[in-house]
């Protein structure tokens, strides 16, 4: 079966082609990056506007670079939350439209079982059941993932996202959209000991999260440098170094401890955040301390893109989902709704 997915839940348009035999045909991505850096943040409606600018070529991209003419699709999948609503609505009609046009079957996905399954992408995949942590722009959560659509919560975060703790704090040290590769980046030159954040939430039990404390004390410790003069770039450096090591500390130790509690060796690790090189690492010298595994989507699967839906798609498409012919793309939308297959 193969399948066209389509993400456009934020402000990355992605498209790709999977093949249920053959895995991923061909991917094309566009980044509105450049298109939000002058607000510092992504302007909605501008999102949805540049979403319909890039659909229909990205998808005849993505045909071209498969050598598949599009008669040749059995299912078309869309990100039809959690999102932005515009951003989703865009992507939703075009994919809605062009399954209805080809009569061919058309599939919601969930934005971040997409995220959760594009360890699956790679050769080596997870086998279930395992322990997920999905840290993205919008979430961060813990779960026990025992097959597809079988997530059960085992922790979240009570406030901001780990990602969006990343973005408000690049933004107080002034380091622009989008901010975690950006601080990530700054991080590998700080020098560490200088500054010691706190670990939120480790010493009581359970395994929620709360980022939002980290990025008020980065702004303590930037007022309380600046009061001797100026930041300097080696103060920026030395805190982003230590606001990251006090995030992925923070993440190993929920990691380490949702582990225990399932009795599970295997971690798999999603979204966004999950291109930070410290935490790929500290994750992966941890886990294999417990002797257990590993996963990790490639580098460029760990942020949106297309790939993910159109796998995540087609698994669902061949276990007999599909939707009707209105389109329900959802804002907000919990994994725990969705249906076991
Ligand atoms: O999964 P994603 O592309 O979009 C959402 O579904 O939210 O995640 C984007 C988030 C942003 O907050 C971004 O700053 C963060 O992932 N991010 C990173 C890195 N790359 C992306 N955070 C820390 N280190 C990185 N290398
Ligand atoms: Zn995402």
């Amino acid at each position: 079966m193969i399948v066209l997915g389509i993400e456009s839940s934020c402000d990355e348009t992605g498209i790709a082609l999977f093949d249920s035999d053959r895995g991923l045909l061909s991917h094309t991505l566009h980044s509105q990056i450049e298109l939000h850096a002058d607000y510092g943040g992504v302007v909605p409606e501008l999102a949805s506007r540049d979403h319909i600018r890039y659909l229909v070529p990205l998808i005849e991209q993505a045909l071209q670079r498969a050598a598949i003419d599009k008669t040749m699709l059995h299912g078309v999948a869309y990100t039809a939350g959690p999102g932005l609503i515009g951003a989703l609505m865009s992507g939703a009609s075009v994919g809605r439209a062009l399954a209805w046009a080809l009569s061919i079957p058309a599939v919601e996905v969930h934005h971040m079982e997409g995220h959760l399954l594009a360890p699956m992408l790679e050769e080596n995949p997870p086998q279930f059941p395992f322990v997920a942590l999905l840290v993205s722009g919008g979430h961060t959560l813990l779960s026990h993932v025992k097959g597809i659509g079988q997530y059960e919560l085992l922790g979240q975060s009570l406030d901001d996202a780990v990602g969006e703790a990343f973005d408000k704090t690049a933004k107080l040290l002034g380091l622009g959209y989008p901010g975690g590769p950006a601080l990530a980046a700054m991080a590998e030159k700080g020098e560490h000991g200088r500054y010691k954040f706190p670990r939120p939430m480790v010493d009581r039990p359970g395994l929620d999260f709360s980022f939002s404390g980290l990025k008020t004390f980065a702004l303590n410790t930037m007022q309380n440098a600046a009061s001797a003069g100026e930041l300097s770039w080696q103060d920026k450096t030395d805190i982003s170094l230590a606001f990251e090591e006090a995030v992925v500390d923070t993440l190993k130790i929920k990691c380490r401890r949702a582990l225990e509690q399932q009795q599970c060796q295997r971690l798999v690790v999603a979204g966004g955040v999950g291109a930070n090189k410290r935490l790929r690492s500290t994750l992966a010298e941890m886990v294999g301390q417990l002797g257990g595994e590993l996963y990790f989507p490639a580098i460029e699967f760990c942020t949106d893109n297309g790939a993910m839906i159109a796998q995540a798609g087609c698994l669902r498409l061949m276990a007999g989902e599909s939707q009707p012919l209105e389109i329900d793309a959802r804002a907000r939308w919990s994994m725990q709704d969705l249906k076991a297959i």
